[in-house]
């Protein structure tokens, strides 16, 4: 790839930046001074070095955040901030967006990659990869909204779900209970429980595939996965 390519992707600035770079002589690739920013490297292969330091080549990022309450998942918008808002400028670069949605009220898991085969895996709706969220929920929940959930439910638009695993922590004038499902219809918890006449209040994604939340990030936090987390999902 082109050597500016290479070091834009990897934060150093645009192209214009990189020439920049080249120009200042910061810039050597295999201990020689590169004199030509459009120059191709092996980025495998090759030893780039900006001012000495080795720029170790990454092409993708996989970012876990804690989507925190008011803040859409979406890469901008005119109104709102955004879970790119929240990022740093070290990973920016990288261009992440969000895997699937939550809604703005909705806190918990959610991965940020610029892997488009791997988006593509978590969201085809074929791959029927679990879901699980943990909610509070108006009304007792009870046996019978186990069972309706268990053979799905119709929502408002006539659409019939897969089938969701309800599990109930606690039943009370609000009940606390876990939700796994298979697909990401929008608003898709909050429309099941409408379906039985309950009304979700606070709602936390806990798990996508074999991708747990790490509960030691505070809401509004990011860090990359792990080696062991991105073998899970990959
Ligand atoms: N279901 C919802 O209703 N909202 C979300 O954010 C995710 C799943």
């Amino acid at each position: 790839m082109r050597l500016d390519k290479f070091l834009a992707h990897m934060g150093f600035g645009t192209r214009r930046e990189v020439k920049g770079l080249v120009k200042s002589k910061a810039i050597q690739v295999n201990d020689v001074a590169v004199k030509d920013s459009s120059m191709h490297v092996n980025e495998l292969t090759d030893q780039v070095t900006v001012y000495g330091e080795i720029v170790e080549y990454k092409e993708f990022i996989y970012l876990m955040m804690n989507k925190p309450a008011g803040v859409i998942s979406a890469t901008e918008d005119s109104r709102d901030q955004t879970v790119i808002d929240l990022l740093d400028d070290d990973v920016r670069h990288f261009e992440p967006y969000p895997v699937g949605r939550l809604d703005k009220d909705t806190v918990g898991l959610l991965l940020l990659t610029n892997d488009g085969a791997l988006t593509h895996r978590l969201l085809s709706p074929n791959k029927d990869v679990p879901k699980v969220y943990f909610a509070q929920v108006e009304g007792i929940v009870n046996e019978a909204d186990i069972e309706a959930f268990k053979v799905g439910v119709t929502l408002d638009d006539g659409y019939h779900t897969k089938p969701g695993l309800l599990r109930i922590i606690s039943s009370g004038p609000i009940s606390e209970i876990e939700l796994t499902i298979t697909e990401g219809k929008f608003h898709q918890v909050k429309r099941m429980f409408e379906a039985v006449g309950k009304k979700v209040v606070y709602l936390k994604r806990l798990s996508m595939g074999s991708l747990k939340l790490d509960e030691s990030l505070p809401e509004g936090t990011y860090r990359e996965l792990t080696e062991e987390e991105l073998e899970l999902i990959q």
